[in-house]
């Protein structure tokens, strides 16, 4: 297994199955500083309690500060709990909590931290609600950062045809992230899509004999249940946000373009779609470091390698 390029993180998330697998790639892949939630596949107090809840199996004791409850424009967003259950991790056996929530102000830790440690990563693998709000507070804060590699968006949708779901619940926020200045690396549905989870790593998972093992089996199978049963098939289960994290700790995993990318924000039927120009003249050299390809085989070995180092 490969060394990793410890890469400082922050994580911002809406936890949901994926996102906990994100968290334990950036414990173990990365250098973990802090992790704020946001509303997203459930509302926010669920968001946390479960980060909360990996966290503590995870043995981190890194802070968790809670945000936005709901998107920049203040309508109330769409959660995912068909796909993540009522509580966001269907299928997992969630042990007492111990630890609580540092704060409600999202954005303003992420402001501070920032500035506390320079020069890290920021990992968005939900709405960016709160992204976008720190940089309305500060907008200097997209220069004391390496950049912010996020789940999101695609050449298509999940949602909706056109809308992946981080940005659709929040397209405002995304614009205003996408338009920050920062350095930006997407993880669309395009790359996503390319790691899933399957039978063979929730058994795995429970082979670890670990207690964050069993924890992951439960869930990931409690997700891949749920995914069968929406969609009438054996299929197997998108894992989006580690995606987001390998791309920033194990970037040799990955084929990656430059592209010039805009959110659209006002059309009937394509509102919360990333626009990727692909037009041959504009295909090349945009702002946005886009993630084209990656290893799932290796991908899915370094999130086992993860979930096997947690107690
Ligand atoms: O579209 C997939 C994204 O939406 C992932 O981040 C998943 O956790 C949900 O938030
Ligand atoms: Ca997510």
């Amino acid at each position: 297994m490969s060394e990793p390029m410890r890469e400082k993180l922050f994580v911002d998330c809406d936890p949901g199955h994926d996102d906990a697998i994100a968290l334990a790639v950036a414990a173990h892949r990365g250098q973990l500083l802090g992790v704020t939630t946001v509303a997203g596949n459930v509302a926010v107090e669920q968001t946390t309690i479960n980060a909360l809840t990996v966290l503590q199996l995870l043995g981190s004791e890194v802070e968790v500060h809670s945000g936005a409850a709901v998107p920049l424009n203040g309508q109330p967003g769409q959660f995912a709990s068909f796909v993540h259950g009522d509580n966001g991790l269907v299928g997992a056996t969630m042990p007492e909590l111990t630890r609580s929530v540092a704060s409600d102000d999202a954005a303003g830790y992420l402001i501070e931290a920032t500035g506390e440690h320079p020069g890290a990563w920021i990992l968005a693998i939900g709405p960016m609600t709160n992204l976008a709000l720190a940089v309305q507070r500060d907008p200097t804060l997209v220069d004391r950062i390496a950049g912010i590699t996020m789940m999101g968006g695609g050449t298509y949708g999940n949602i909706t045809a056109a809308a992946e779901f981080n940005i659709s619940f929040d397209p405002e926020a995304a614009d205003v992230v996408f338009r920050s200045g920062a350095k930006i690396v997407q993880c669309g549905l395009d790359l996503t899509h390319q790691l899933c989870v399957d039978d063979a790593l929730v058994a795995a998972s429970r082979a670890t004999g670990t207690a964050f093992g069993e924890f992951c089996s439960g869930m990931l199978g409690g997700y891949l249940d749920n995914i069968r049963a929406l969609t009438g098939s054996n299929t197997e289960a998108v894992l989006y946000d580690p995606c987001a994290a390998l791309a920033v700790t194990d970037p040799e995993l990955f084929d990656f373009a430059q592209r010039f990318v805009e959110v659209e924000l006002t059309g009937a039927l394509t509102r919360g779609m990333t626009l990727m120009d692909q037009r041959s003249w504009m295909s090349e050299g945009g702002p946005v470091q886009w993630a084209q390809t990656i290893d799932a085989v290796a991908a899915t070995n370094l999130i086992l390698d993860s979930i096997a180092a947690a107690p």
